[in-house]
Formats: structure tokens, sequence, C-alpha cells
């Protein structure tokens, strides 16, 4: 029997209905159709459908949508909802950091997690806060040289995503990356 969920997802109230053995990142694409959420594997390694619950960062292929419910969850759209690309995003092209772009969701979202949780990452903590995630194109060295961009970029000040908490006025920053 479907269950109803309610979701802020990327800062809007939604309510739907969904079977309880429904994954977050198929809510997300098939439900919501935020298609930049992608699916790369089915063993819960790739962090491609990484996305931020509560402003923390999550593989959505192993949440279910139900666990979802009365939170909020932010996705790569809602990164440039203002149509400006976000620091990470920008970043990530500056540097080069892809190629194929299929990981890039779960990179750019992983990062904007990891740097609302420590603005100034060193080397390890990049590594680090990014262990759960996996390009099979670039190499990391791109990736690694965007998240040290953007950080620098942000001032070391890390700007919340559209929908996590900490965007939210007076919010308090909450964020874990390399989930
Ligand atoms: Fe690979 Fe979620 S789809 S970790
Ligand atoms: Fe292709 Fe990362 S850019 S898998």
């Amino acid at each position: 029997m479907k269950q109803s969920v309610a979701v802020t997802v990327n800062g809007t109230q939604r309510e739907d209905l969904v079977e309880p053995r429904m994954l977050l990142v198929h809510y997300l694409r098939e439900v919501a159709g935020l298609t930049g959420t992608h699916i790369g594997c089915d063993t819960s390694q790739c962090g491609a459908c990484t996305v931020l619950l509560d402003g923390r960062a999550v593989k959505s292929c192993s949440v279910f949508a139900v666990q979802a419910d009365g939170r909020s969850v932010a996705t790569v759209e809602g990164l440039a909802a203002t149509g400006t690309l976000h620091p990470v995003q920008q970043a990530f092209w500056n540097e080069h950091g892809l190629q194929c772009g299929f990981c890039t969701p779960g990179f750019v979202m992983a990062t904007a997690a990891l740097l609302e949780q420590n603005p100034s990452p060193s080397d390890e903590d990049i590594t680090k806060g990014l262990e759960g995630n996996l390009c099979r194109c670039t190499g990391y060295a791109n990736i690694r040289r965007a998240v040290r961009s953007a950080a620098a970029m942000m001032g070391g000040q890390a700007a919340a995503p559209t929908g996590s908490p900490a965007a939210a006025p007076a919010a308090a920053p909450a964020a874990t990356a390399g989930s």
C-alpha cells in the first residue's frame, strides 16, 4: 500500500504517494522529475546519486523515499536555481573536473556538503570527504583542484545549497560529506 510523504525538495514542499520500498533516488528522478541525480551502480558505491538530506550528504540509492518524510532534500538542480552556477559548479567547469559528467552531480553535491562543513579543507580532508564518490574518467587531480578552487571562490565561507537547512536565515550549518 502506498504511503504519503511530505518532502521539501530544493526549497519546494511536495506531497506524494509512494511505495514504501521506493528509493529516494527513484522518487527524485521519477516522481519529482529531477533527473540530475544519477544512478551509477547497484551496490551503493559510486556516489553518483549523492544528494543532501537535511544538509547531510547521503547516497539516495541507499535511502527510502519514506525516510525523507518531513525532511529537506537538496539536489544538483537546486544549486543553480537562480540561474547562476554555484561556486562548486563553476569550479568544476573552470578546472575541468569532469569528462563524461555522469559522476559530476554526485561530486558537486558531496563537495558542497564538504565545504559547508569545512570551508578550508586540506588535501587529505578533500580525499576523505569525497571518498564515497567514484569517477571513471578523469582521475581525481582536477576534481581536487576544483574543490580547492571552489573553497577559494567561497572565501572560506561555504554557500549553502538551496533547500538545505543552512540556506535558511540564521540556520546553523550542518553537513557531513563522504557518505
Ligand atoms: Fe551508485 Fe548510489 S547509484 S552509490
Ligand atoms: Fe565520467 Fe566522472 S566524469 S565518470
